[in-house]
């Protein structure tokens, strides 16, 4: 067999296991694993690790927040960002707004990312204007074209569904065969709350955190189940951050439901003592916020035992206009809510969960690549070293160890400033291609190619009877999958 290129020498790791081979590519696959391979072309990766890309499943890119505040990144710096950081595929968000034309929306992201992405990327859909047209006509074709997951929003005054609306997306989702993600927070209670605080003049970031209380969240995710529950429709509710959440989705699965979750470094490694330094809080404000020790502990035991299922950036990246667009006067209701993490999603999980013995090297691969795969419809092109896959590889260091300073992306600041990391992905490779090596970009703009992704196996309906609704003559019938 000829071979382009061998990275020999080195420990592989997939979900399941690790073990000691070369890895043989061609072209843009892997073509061999196993001893003694040989090329023109060799990397060596001796005392390094070789793991899959990592697939980032949640992020905001080039995208108008539910605010309407534009992100700081375009498709190019975060995608740079991401490479950077071992990750080799993204699926940001193509968010429609209330009086958006569906089609209009995904034309324009294609046409952003399509000249400017240097790593693979698919879309999510983000629904806020369900009405009959979307849903009957551009939801279902969009879907078609391998768009096959979308988020709903149960908060922000700009993106929010009700729970009418919420049904009605999920029956389309459900017939036409996309995985629905939710944002779940209690609107009421967080308005409710941040009215009254604004008025008493308490605006200060630390308030954000107060407003989105832990039970907005846990009401929220327990009505959105029921909801799910009712039309037999798979979500995944994205950014979990408190126990009682995770516990929600744990009695949820317990009953047989097809409920998944995803946290966030944000919600592993940040409290709301973070949020609480005055103004300059606004850089650590997100929704949900970071909560408190219990809840980042309830979040790795959540990921440990699979209630959570996938861990993703929320890469949502803002710089002082956005978070602070009136200076010293900008209330907590007026800054953009996120905060960045596309680049240092993976050596943070090594460095906190695989090097603190909190989860193994193929539980790391699963969270930050395998699952993400899986789950969005992109295995086993994606997620997996494997013969046939893509050559998407970040050989390790694990010696190597990095104080962080500034990462690639474009908002000026990290949360994680100052923290030691020990473990980093050197050397990154999308489809064969070196785009970062030893630790300098190599790679093109616009290289990055879209991911028409597949039905997967989680957004496949239950098939449960549910009696209510068999009393509808107008019922849908799920896709066959
Ligand atoms: O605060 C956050 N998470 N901002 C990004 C948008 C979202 O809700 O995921
Ligand atoms: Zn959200
Ligand atoms: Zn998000």
């Amino acid at each position: 067999m000829a071979l382009d290129l061998v990275i020999r020498g080195g420990t592989l790791a997939t979900a399941e296991r690790t073990f000691r081979a070369d890895v043989g590519i061609e072209g843009e696959r892997i073509a061999a694993l196993g001893e003694g391979l040989s090329a023109m072309r060799v990397i060596d990766a001796s005392g390094k690790l070789v793991l899959p890309g990592g697939v980032d499943s949640h992020c905001h890119i080039e995208q108008l927040s539910s605010m309407g505040v534009m992100t700081a990144d375009d498709f190019y710096s975060a995608t740079v960002s991401a490479a950077y950081g071992g990750t080799t595929t993204v699926i940001p968000f193509c968010a429609q707004h209330r009086s958006d034309d569906l089609r209009k929306v995904l034309a324009d992201y294609h046409e952003r990312a399509r000249t400017k992405a240097v790593i693979d990327y698919g879309f999510h859909l983000i629904i806020a204007n369900p009405d009959g047209p979307t849903l009957r006509e551009h939801l279902p074709a969009a879907i078609g074209s391998g768009i096959r997951s979308l988020k709903i929003f149960m908060t922000y005054e700009r993106t929010r569904l009700t729970d009418e609306q919420i049904l009605d997306v999920m029956a389309a989702a459900r017939r036409h065969g996309a995985l629905v993600m939710v944002h779940a927070e209690n609107h009421g209670v967080i308005s409710w709350l941040a009215g009254r605080m604004v008025k008493q003049g308490n605006t200060l970031p630390r308030y954000h955190g107060i407003c989105h209380t832990r039970g907005a969240e846990t009401e929220a995710i327990q009505r959105v189940v029921a909801l799910a529950e009712l039309v037999d429709c798979p979500i995944l509710i994205v950014h979990v951050s408190t126990g009682d959440g995770i516990e929600a989705i744990r009695q949820a699965r317990a009953r047989g439901l097809k409920v998944f979750g995803e946290t966030c470094p944000q919600y592993l490694l940040l409290t709301a003592k973070d949020i609480d330094i005055g103004m300059q809080g606004a850089f650590f404000c997100c929704s949900p916020p970071p909560r408190d020790e219990q809840a980042q502990e309830a979040c790795w035991r959540g990921l440990k035992d699979g209630t959570l299922h996938v861990y993703s950036s929320d890469h949502a990246p803002y710089g002082r206009e956005g978070k602070l667009p009136k200076g010293e006067s900008t209330t907590f209701k007026e800054m953009a809510n996120g905060v960045p993490g596309l680049e240092l999603r993976l050596p943070l999980l090594y460095t906190y969960g695989v090097g603190a013995k909190r989860i193994s090297l193929p539980e790391f691969v699963n969270l930050t690549a395998t699952r993400h795969a899986q789950t969005y419809g992109l295995y086993p092109r994606k997620g997996v070293i494997a013969v046939g896959s893509d050559a998407d590889i970040a050989i390790w260091d694990p010696q190597k160890s990095v104080v962080v300073e500034q990462t690639h992306d474009r908002t000026g600041y990290t949360p994680y400033r100052g923290r030691r990391l020990q473990g980093w992905p050197v050397t990154v490779l999308s489809r064969g291609e070196m785009i970062v090596e030893d630790g300098k970009l190599a790679a093109a703009r616009g290289r990055g190619q879209f991911l028409a992704r597949e039905p997967s196996e989680a957004l496949r309906p239950l098939g449960r009877d549910v009696p209510e609704m068999a009393q509808l003559k107008a019922w849908e019938t799920p896709l066959q999958l």
